[in-house]
């Protein structure tokens, strides 16, 4: 290339701390004779060395022509690229500011130092691999597992980009891997939010929990909770509604638990149709004039001592009670129509059929153990088996308890991680069952927004997010839309494996995780394929693109409906009244 080593046809013409410039005089010598080496192109890797035997991998950012005015016949091509990091002795080590000036040599990278910078790293027990580099199919991309499941992990990508194939391909790997041979299942224990019933055909064996086979106490719910299901924010009369439900639900539990120190959100048994009773009983009563405690009920007065009493009485069943003709009889102090919204509503929910995995006699009389033993896959009873994977489809609960339903099962599994830690207290500090807990759609639980109808799920997730790491409870985060996700939460994930995405502001929110020297890595997400993601975070040795490995036998369903084929087909009878009936139920 220059006066005195004229066989040389790539040189580093620039070294700064972030970036190599390399002139090249004829590409098409510049290529790789390694075969199991793919084309040059934007994102592969350099290997440039210095006298001292150093080798530092850098990858091309950008490429361009230089066009000389004196000779415009004559051109040259112009590479950039950012350094990763050095391999010596086969190993691969980040940073590079080991290269002596002036770097001698530029090549692209061989197979086995490619290979090196991903793999060279991991120690066998650790390595958990379910991709490989886009560039380079032969390259395995594995993450370090025991990193990766640690701490948080988010999947983001815009709708077909390959999120749930991914997931499913993860969790596959992780329900499948064992150390030594024994016979059985592994300790892995994972519970998937699955919002549109697509993963049951991805793990035909799981633990499949829906809205009809579900069991969940509404007495496990706590205060806000209760309130988020009960009340209606919007109303003025919300203070006394407020009010007679937390004072209903503590004297019930009060009887039903004697002896203990109870509040309204202690996740003790109480009864709900009792507690409903009470207060339809108290939008109707009426009493003496005088005397709160003396209750006209038809033809039988009753005479309480106190208000707790009274309390008992109303529990039992809804009475009729005397009319107000008289002055000496009047309503009681609730009985003057501000509660029939709110007890009409807590009606309608406690005897709805949808509802029934809250509020059915399944979920009165289950105990906390089962509801535990349900969502980590421990049997029940022994018509079950024991499982890896539980499966929650969110599918048949209504959107108005979806909020809560996915609350109080986070909490509960949280509860279990940390409780299982403090009995172990006293000896060793360890967790023998870390969970990992995966939420599809996470924007519809855990959005930025501030609205009641959140707050429950995602006050849950967010104690996860910070706290559950030290409890071995873990989140896996999967979203369309990132930069509508809690802050919280993606503050705390460490391994992200973004898809395509095509909209801005999440392409943005994307580019915020990536080191300033990779930046522009982020700038083909809205052009990666199918599959493929780019994976950043501790678990992986550098942010790289890579193509996630497509699940072998069985794969989540994919809720495509084929349009025009279903058009062409002949018109169809539809049973409306079925429909109504599903509906209402
Ligand atoms: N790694 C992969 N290898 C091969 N095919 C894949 C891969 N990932 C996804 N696909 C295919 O791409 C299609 C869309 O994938 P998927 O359903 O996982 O997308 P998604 O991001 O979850 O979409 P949505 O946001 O709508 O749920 C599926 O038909 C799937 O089989
Ligand atoms: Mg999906």
């Amino acid at each position: 290339m220059k006066d005195g080593n004229k066989s040389m046809n790539a040189e580093v013409i620039a070294v700064y701390p972030n970036k190599v410039k390399i002139s090249v005089d004829d590409l098409s010598k510049f290529v790789s004779t390694d075969e199991q080496v793919e084309k040059l192109k934007v994102g592969s890797y350099l290997e440039i060395s210095d006298d001292d035997n150093h080798k530092l991998i850098a990858i091309i950012e950008s490429y361009s022509i230089v066009i000389d005015e004196k000779k415009p016949s004559e051109r040259s091509y112009i590479i950039e690229a950012n350094p990763l990091g050095i391999i010596e002795e086969n190993e691969f080590s980040r940073g590079g500011d080991f290269l002596t000036i002036p770097p001698t040599k530029v090549l692209p990278a061989k197979y086995e130092d490619i290979n090196a910078i991903f793999n060279s790293r991991i120690k066998e027990k650790e390595r958990f691999c379910f991709s490989k580099l886009a560039q380079n199919k032969k390259i395995e991309t594995p993450v370090n597992g025991n990193r990766f499941f640690n701490k948080h992990f988010a999947i983001v990508g815009s709708t077909g980009s390959g999120k749930s194939h991914t997931v499913a391909k993860i969790l596959q790997e992780a329900i499948s891997k064992k150390e030594g041979q024994y016979e059985g299942l592994n300790n892995s224990h994972i519970v998937l939010f699955d919002i549109h019933g697509e993963y049951k055909d991805a793990f035909p064996e799981c633990n499949y929990v829906e809205a009809s086979n579900l069991t969940l106490p509404y007495w496990l719910l706590n205060e806000a909770e209760l309130e988020e299901l009960f009340l209606d924010t919007g109303d003025r009369n919300n203070y006394n509604q407020s009010s007679i439900l937390r004072r209903t639900i503590i004297e019930n539990k009060q009887k039903h638990n004697p002896g203990e120190k109870i509040h309204f959100g202690t996740p003790t048994k109480f009864d709900i149709t009792e507690v409903y009773n009470c207060l339809y009983n108290f939008q109707n009563e009426t009493t003496d004039y005088r005397d709160n405690l003396c209750i006209k009920i038809e033809n039988e007065e009753k005479q309480c001592s106190k208000i707790e009493e009274k309390y008992l009485h109303f529990f039992k069943k809804q009475y009729t009670f005397e009319p107000r003709k008289t002055s000496k009889i009047k309503g009681g102090i609730y009985a003057d129509g501000t509660l029939d919204k709110f007890i009409d509503r807590f009606e309608n929910k406690i005897f709805k059929k949808r509802l029934n995995f809250l509020f059915g006699d399944g979920s009165r009389d289950s105990s906390f153990e089962d509801t535990m033993k349900q969502f980590v896959g421990y049997k029940i009873d022994n018509s079950s088996s024991d499982q890896n994977i539980t499966i929650i489809d969110l599918g048949g609960v209504p959107f108005e308890v979806l909020s809560i339903t996915v609350s109080l099962i986070t909490r509960i599994l949280f509860e279990f991680g940390f409780y299982y830690k403090k009995y172990f207290d006293g000896k060793e500090i360890i967790c023998e069952t870390p969970l990992l807990l995966v939420y599809e759609e996470a924007h519809k639980y855990v959005p930025k927004s501030e609205l009641a109808k959140f707050r429950a799920s995602k006050n849950a997730i967010e104690r996860v997010a910070k706290e559950g790491r030290k409890y071995g409870v873990t989140l896996g985060i999967i979203s369309q839309r990132p930069s509508e996700i809690s802050e919280t939460i993606f503050s705390q994930c460490n391994t992200f494996l973004a898809m395509r995405l095509t909209n801005p502001d999440d392409q943005n929110y994307v580019r915020r995780l990536m080191p300033d020297s990779m930046g522009n890595m982020t700038d083909t997400l809205p052009a990666l394929k199918t599959g493929e993601a780019l994976l950043i975070g501790e678990s992986i040795e550098i942010p790289c693109i890579v193509k996630i490995d497509e699940c072998d036998e069985y794969k989540p369903s994919s809720n495509d409906i084929k349009y025009i084929e279903i058009w062409q087909e002949q018109w169809k009878d539809v049973d409306f009244t079925k429909i109504v009936e599903e509906w209402k139920k």
